[in-house]
């Protein structure tokens, strides 16, 4: 198990391109799986979690080939029904977004599977796709609880009318949208909010019939999907550290290049926004559109943040940034209260309870809510031995923190990182030189 120790920075400065988009190169390889022919993914993102679902679907016989960086990857696509039976589990490995879109997926299948995990994911709340996938007709077995392994016997499926969503979810719904691809007719959901879009965009891209309209998604089933050439876009999630630690270390001033702003992805950025940073702190140029998806240079210069109130739809628009948000907030002057982000629970790690154990050992007063927490900030944070909680953002957002810290910190198990972001420390010691 790694650990990183860190010390004080005086500022960042310079350029930095972040990793590829994890939730798009997930399903770049599914869609291309599924469809008739031959796609070509550019950027796609080589790591731990986006590689299970290329493994995942190179097990059920699709020809997959990666170039050397891995960033460019040829999937010959063999139709919604050209999947071949696996002859051992699928290991989704840390991936939950790998589990519950491919549960989806294999509801449609006319065999049987076991999607399992690491010890984190075995532990992550499943029931939310087995119901509506059970209600279509697969047959899913868990452990008590709707814990993973998953074992799903899939068949013939048929739509869901109007199946709402408990809670607004991009995995959940994105399962039963594949699922829907294997009715005939009309599979639809309503979310009880916004979550990231990804899956709607990316399938009507490639022919299949989807509405959406409000929250609420639409798909016919039976459609052939195309093949097709895409680019996947940075990965705001990743910038966000960046965005984050340029704003909190004085003095600097970071570029950051090809990020994916998708508005159901970058709500941090009206966040910070309430929070002090706005024009003269974070700028938004060379607005372009890759693959259907907007893209944009982001630079971020030092700001003093302030307290701010941030509620259930803000948290929504920016899920994966609540630890980094959090780190934000230790450093604002005055309190922030996050609320309506009980789903952060139930995350990689319980991130409500990891933010709250590692701050406070830097000497933050925090509280835990429920469904959020409240974070007193202060002017410097206290040098201190942090965990990650096997949490790759955790991880991430303790670095960033100990940039800011008074002394040396050690962040410990921070092999998790390699999930979402290989090369992390790099790119932030770059800026540093
Ligand atoms: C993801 C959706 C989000 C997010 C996760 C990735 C996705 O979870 O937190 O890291 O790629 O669909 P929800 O399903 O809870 O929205």
């Amino acid at each position: 198990m790694s650990q990183i120790k860190i010390s004080r920075v005086t500022s960042l400065k310079g350029e930095v391109i972040p990793p590829p988009d994890k939730s798009i190169s997930h399903r770049a390889v599914i869609i291309s799986s599924l469809a008739e022919g031959r796609s070509v993914i550019e950027n796609f993102l080589p790591a731990e979690d986006p590689m299970r679902t290329i493994e995942a679907f190179m097990q059920m016989g699709i020809e997959i080939i990666q170039s050397d960086d891995g960033k460019r990857v040829e999937v010959a696509g063999k139709g919604l029904n050209g999947l071949r039976e696996p002859s051992a589990p699928i290991d989704c490995g840390n991936s939950g977004t790998t589990m519950r879109l491919m549960s989806g997926v294999l509801a449609g299948q006319p065999f049987s599977s076991t999607l399992t995990g690491d010890r984190y994911l075995l532990k992550r709340p499943m029931q939310r796709v087995i119901d509506p996938l059970a209600k279509m007709g697969a047959v899913i077995t868990s452990e008590a609880g709707g814990l993973p392994p998953l074992h799903i016997k899939g068949g013939r499926l048929t739509p869901l009318k109007e199946y709402r969503l408990p809670v607004a979810s991009a995995q959940v719904k994105s399962a039963i949208l594949f699922a829907g691809l294997y009715c005939d007719g009309e599979t639809s959901l309503i979310e009880p909010g916004k979550s990231r879009d990804h899956t709607e965009m990316m399938l009507a891209a490639a022919g299949a019939e989807i509405n959406s309209t409000g929250y609420r998604r639409s798909v016919r089933g039976a459609a052939k999907l195309k093949p097709q050439n895409m680019t996947v876009p940075g990965d705001f999630s990743s910038a966000a550290f960046f965005i984050v630690a340029a704003l909190l270390i004085p003095g600097s001033d970071v570029l950051i290049k090809n990020v994916g702003i998708n508005p159901t992805r970058s709500g941090l950025l009206a966040v910070l926004k309430g929070m002090g940073a706005g024009n003269g702190h974070i700028y938004i140029h060379n607005e372009r559109v890759v693959s259907g998806e907007h893209v944009a240079d982001i630079r971020v210069k030092h700001c003093k943040l302030r307290g701010a109130e941030i509620g259930e739809d803000s948290v929504l628009l920016a899920i994966d940034e609540f630890p980094v948000l959090c780190v934000a907030a230790a450093l604002a002057e005055g309190a922030t209260r996050i609320t309506g982000a009980g789903e952060l629970r139930v995350k990689e790690s319980d991130r409500i309870a990891a933010m709250a154990s590692e701050l406070s050992k830097m000497g933050v007063k925090v509280e835990e809510l429920p469904d959020g927490i409240i974070i007193e900030g202060r002017k410097s944070l206290g040098a201190s031995d942090v965990s990650s909680h096997g949490d790759h953002r955790i991880a991430m957002s303790m670095v960033v923190a100990a940039l800011c810290a008074n002394g040396g910190t050690t962040v410990d198990d921070t092999d998790c990182i390699e999930t979402s972001f290989p090369g992390f420390m790099r790119m932030l010691e770059a800026l540093t030189d």
